[in-house]
């Protein structure tokens, strides 16, 4: 079965941002103060970093730029691990899918093998499998070896006179980690201490300089942030996407798949669902699924309700008991994506349960983990309508 193409709607606005931001870095040979800032992505689960960082990267073409994109998946073991597969993707990108596009194979074959030998010696080049190549790196510091492979792209990218951006999406993945088993502080504290060292002139061996895009779906690793790189950061929030541009996507999906919306039902069921382009996805693989060729408003609002049915579930089943009288409290508060400060919550969440702050703090942070909770500099509120839904059924 062929798969249609994927549509793409909006986010111009942010595309362009953030590529004007990019160019408005000097090039590294040119002796210019420049901007220090390190750009960080803040938006809910599934609002659309990711599709917008990609984009960036792999379909913009900004003069000058080299761009490495990496992203971190899932949890790993210790922070160990996570730094090898930060290496091994950038050895990656360089080497195959990234700089490939950008027609820059060759270069970033060129990095990679400087970095291999630099460690481990000519021979490994030749002769070695990657993952040969990985198990040997192990034996180094992990930081150090992070540190260096960048030092050396900084190096090539001075040479050249490219700017050089390190995006790293999925970044609460990489402060999770750390905090499993090392000290947080002390880990977060010399990445970040180095990211914001990265930002100053003259302090790197090399004279090149990058340009990091940070980007997470949890604001609380901002806060974490913002100790120590408070001067260094641009957040840029991504929200929902605008009504009309929900509604698009909405209908071009289902068109692409044979179903037809109309516009006044569409722009009913993004009322009823908010504009995360995720739950819209979602929503449009449970019609699919229904098979209907022609949608009326009572078909999809039966299947609007389903979506929600089947979270409920979910959450009855995996939620502890403790979790949910949490969420009892919270969503006479959080209803209808209202914000709410955290503290103030918190607060509430102790006094009418009887909680201790901190018993309240955990059970709100783990509530955030799980993606039911977000929060920005707004406040606290659902990670969108739907799961809203789910959770607040008692409340009209
Ligand atoms: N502008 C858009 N147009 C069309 N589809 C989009 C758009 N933005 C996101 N999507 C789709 O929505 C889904 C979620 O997007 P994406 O992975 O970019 O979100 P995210 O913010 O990175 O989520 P997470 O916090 O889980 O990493 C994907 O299937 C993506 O294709
Ligand atoms: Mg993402």
């Amino acid at each position: 079965m062929m798969t249609p193409p994927r549509v793409f709607v909006d986010r111009e606005e942010e595309v362009r941002r953030i590529i004007n931001w990019i160019r408005s870095f000097p090039l590294p040979q040119q002796n210019i103060p420049r901007t220090r800032n390190i750009l960080l992505i803040i938006g809910p689960k599934g609002v659309g970093k990711t599709t917008i960082l990609k984009r960036i990267a792999y379909e913009e073409t900004i003069p000058n730029t080299y761009m490495v994109y990496v992203e971190f998946r899932g949890i790993y073991s210790d922070s160990y691990q996570l730094f090898i597969e930060m290496i091994n993707q950038i050895m990656r990108e360089l080497n195959e899918i990234g700089w490939r596009l950008h027609g820059l194979r060759d270069l970033g074959f060129k990095i990679v093998k400087a970095f291999i030998s630099k460690y481990l010696g000519r021979e490994f080049i030749e002769e070695m499998s990657w993952d040969i190549i990985i198990d040997k790196l192990r034996r180094y510091n992990p930081l150090t070896l992070f540190m260096d492979l960048i030092d050396i792209l900084c190096e090539y990218s001075y040479k050249e006179n490219k700017r050089l951006v390190i995006i790293m999406d999925e970044f609460q993945v990489f402060i999770e980690t750390i905090s499993r088993k090392v000290r947080r502080d002390y880990f977060i504290k010399s990445f970040i201490q180095y990211l914001s060292k990265t930002q100053e002139w003259g302090s790197r061996t090399s004279r090149g300089y990058t340009i990091f895009i940070i980007s997470t779906s949890d604001y609380t690793y901002y806060t974490n942030l913002m100790d120590y790189i408070v001067y260094h950061i641009w957040p840029l929030y991504i929200e929902e996407l605008d009504e009309q541009y929900a509604c698009e996507l909405l209908i071009k999906t289902l068109q692409g798949h044979g179903i037809w919306i109309s516009k006044e039902i569409a722009n009913e069921v993004v009322r009823e669902i908010g504009g995360n382009p995720s739950i819209i996805l979602q929503l449009t693989q449970y019609i699919i699924v229904h098979d209907v060729e022609e949608i009326t408003r009572d078909a999809i609002l039966g299947i609007i309700h389903s979506l929600i049915e089947d979270l409920r579930r979910k959450y009855r089943s995996e939620l502890s008991n403790e979790e949910k009288k949490v969420l009892r409290i919270a969503c006479q508060y959080l209803c209808h994506q209202n914000y709410i400060e955290y503290s103030k919550l918190i607060d509430i969440i102790s006094r009418s349960i009887g909680y201790s702050v901190d018993k309240a703090r955990n059970i709100v942070d783990e509530l955030m983990r799980k993606n039911i909770l977000y929060i920005n500099r707004a406040g606290v509120r659902f990670q969108n309508r739907v799961v809203e839904k789910a959770l607040c059924i008692h409340i009209p």
